[in-house]
């Protein structure tokens, strides 16, 4: 028989793994269980382009690397308007199937963290507090040992003239650095000269922007399900998701905003 569309993407295995708790069923149960299937798959292609343009960065091919985070921006934005979705479900619908999910929880999404790591925001604490299967954990680790997207646009920046003082932290891509802002002032302040650089942190801050606007549109959302009760992964719940608001991969790109115009030291 030839090659079919079913077979080719595995159609029925693919419709045959939501399988919900609730008993009798509940109604909203499978538009819960696809949404969460929905995002680990776009999960898994954002690791995969990120992954690449990592590879990309690190053989000097920065076109390649923005064309393909442009694609994880268009992923996101995806991401960012299924919240939507689970907000057509009412509180009391939620609450019908809710407590089955008990200790399960978002927080436990192992791709997520994956991403988090790769694009440099590391937390060797979650490692810790995330249950999960020992080649999740295998995988969890390696990102957490591997440099990461930041890493790479740090080691770039450097290969094309800009000094990394000598006292900056190792392994703290994520940190705010003086050389690297000072890099960025030059980059964005000489966009003729540095073309490619300016795409490449244009797209990287849509990148983090995008995680931003997830995480905003995900909190509330949360608080209108359940309000102020605790999440089913054991943390106070919405209290919790806004403490992680702050967080930014490339906090030197949203610093560097505040520089232009004037000098970096005026007012660090
Ligand atoms: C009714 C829908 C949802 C509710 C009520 C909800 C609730 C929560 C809560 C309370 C937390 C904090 C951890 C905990 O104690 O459980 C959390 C974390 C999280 N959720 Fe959701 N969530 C929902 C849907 C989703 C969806 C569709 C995704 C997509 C993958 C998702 C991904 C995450 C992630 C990645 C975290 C960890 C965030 C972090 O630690 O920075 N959630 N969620």
């Amino acid at each position: 028989m030839p090659l079919t569309y079913g077979k080719y993407l595995k159609v029925p295995e693919l419709l045959s793994l939501q399988q919900g708790l609730s008993d009798p069923p509940h109604h909203d149960e499978p538009l819960f269980i696809i949404i969460h299937q929905v995002y680990e798959l776009w999960f898994k292609l954002a690791l995969h382009e990120v992954d690449s343009a990592f590879a990309h960065l690190d053989g000097d091919r920065v076109g390649e690397a923005t064309r393909l985070l442009r694609r994880v921006v268009e992923v996101q934005h995806l991401l960012i308007s299924q919240v939507r979705i689970l907000e057509t479900m009412r509180p009391q619908d939620f609450l019908g199937f809710r407590y089955h999910l008990n200790p399960a929880s978002g927080f436990q999404s192992v791709q997520f963290r994956e991403l988090e790591f790769l694009l440099g925001l590391k937390d060797p604490a979650v490692c810790g507090r995330l249950v999960c299967d020992p080649e999740e954990a295998r995988r969890l680790q390696a990102r957490l040992a591997a440099p990461s997207l930041a890493d790479a646009v740090d080691a770039l920046l450097v290969r094309r003239g800009f000094p990394r003082d000598a006292g900056s932290r190792p392994g703290g891509a994520s940190q705010p650095e003086p050389w690297r802002l000072q890099a960025l002032v030059r980059i964005y302040e000489e966009p003729e000269a540095h073309a490619d650089l300016v795409a490449l942190c244009e797209v990287l801050i849509e990148v983090d922007e995008c995680l931003a606007l997830w995480r905003a549109h995900h909190v509330q959302m949360v608080e209108r399900m359940i309000g102020a009760k605790r999440g089913t992964g054991g943390s106070d719940g919405v209290g919790y998701l806004r403490s992680t608001l702050p967080k930014r991969a490339f906090p030197d790109l949203w610093r560097v905003r505040t520089h232009l115009g004037q000098e970096p030291e005026a007012d660090r």
